[in-house]
């Protein structure tokens, strides 16, 4: 398939595999990328610059197709060396970056003048609108139902992405709440030029994360997940668990007083103990809606060709037929 996305990054199939903290580790990518679709390693899950230099290396033995890096921008308080981890991915030969988080502004020149195109992720028109004024080259536009940070302004995918078509000139694609090819197709038809998934991604053979977290993820429905620290201004999709129903407990009876130390012990650092050590009741971590359509744990090459096969099929044979005839 032929859109706007696989030319601007030279990939055969419009499937994006969005940053994902302790998840997006150069196995995965890599395994997108050889699908044919775009893989990216999550920059900030590496420690150090260093770190990313070697995760970047890693990914290059595993694959000759293109990749790129996710870079989040914190809010004010987390302060990680940028400048030190874009060097980091321009000396490794990276030529696609992921901006997410806030805006990848006062980069923008280091990664335009290293020739990177900058795909930046965002939840409403007005943020895709200033990602396409200072100069990034496609938007992710992330629906309500998307896993992670899911923005505040709770629009779902069925109305951002038309609103995103009416109003963008670069190409986007719709994420959140992506996993099948019927979707790809849907997506194609409000105007969006591909798809980028992040938990149906972790529920694959390569994803390299624990067996519980697929296994967990394949037993939700869409209606396990909720919405933590919206009274923070930070919302965040997570899996319903132990930890998050505490969250939500003390949400309500700090009411506005809540700060963000009140919910730490739950967010803070629990990412490598839920992926690598499997114990997924112990914090808060992101997971979208989509575990409502997910029920099988494919390698990332079948789960592509799927949704390419699946695509294809409804717009050539169902839609087609359903055109009438005169
Ligand atoms: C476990 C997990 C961790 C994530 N971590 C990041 C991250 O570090 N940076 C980022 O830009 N997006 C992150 N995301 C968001 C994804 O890249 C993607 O935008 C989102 O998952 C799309 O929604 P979906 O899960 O419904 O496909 C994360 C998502 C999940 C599920």
């Amino acid at each position: 398939m032929k859109t706007r996305i696989t030319e601007l990054f030279g990939i055969q199939h419009p499937v994006i595999q969005g940053g994902m903290h302790y998840v997006g580790f150069a196995e995965l990518a890599a395994a997108v990328s050889n699908a044919g679709g775009l893989g990216f390693v999550t920059g900030l899950t590496q420690k150090t610059p260093e770190d990313l230099t070697r995760e970047i290396a890693r990914c290059h033995d595993m694959t000759d197709k293109p990749f790129g890096v996710n870079l989040t921008f914190l809010p004010g308080f987390a302060k990680p060396p940028y400048p030190e981890y874009i060097r980091a991915i321009i000396e490794g030969g990276i030529r696609i970056v992921e901006t997410a988080g806030r805006s990848p502004e006062v980069y923008m020149p280091q990664l335009k003048e290293a020739g990177i195109k900058v795909i930046h992720k965002c939840t409403s028109v007005c943020h895709a609108l200033k990602a396409e004024r200072i100069g990034c080259d496609a938007v992710s536009v992330d629906g309500f139902e998307c896993g992670g940070h899911s923005g505040e302004d709770d629009i779902p995918s069925m109305i951002l992405l038309p609103r995103a078509a009416e109003e963008l000139s670069v190409p986007f694609v719709a994420s959140g709440g992506m996993a099948t090819g019927n979707q790809l197709v849907a997506a194609l038809a409000l105007g969006a030029d591909g798809i980028n998934m992040g938990t149906r991604f972790i529920a694959t053979q390569e994803a390299p994360v624990h067996q519980n977290v697929k296994n967990a993820i394949v037993e939700a429905s869409e209606l396990d997940t909720r919405l933590i620290m919206r009274p923070l201004r930070n919302t965040e999709r997570v899996l319903a668990n132990v930890a998050v129903e505490r969250i939500l407990e003390r949400e309500k009876s700090l009411g506005d007083a809540i700060k963000i130390d009140d919910v730490m012990a739950e967010v803070a650092g629990v990412y490598p103990k839920v992926m690598i050590e499997g114990d997924v009741e112990i914090g808060a971590w992101s997971c979208g809606m989509v575990t409502g359509l997910i029920h099988d744990i494919p390698s990332v090459q079948v789960l592509v060709d799927k949704i390419m096969t699946e695509a294809e099929y409804t717009i050539s044979k169902r839609l087609t037929g359903l055109q009438a005839k005169e």
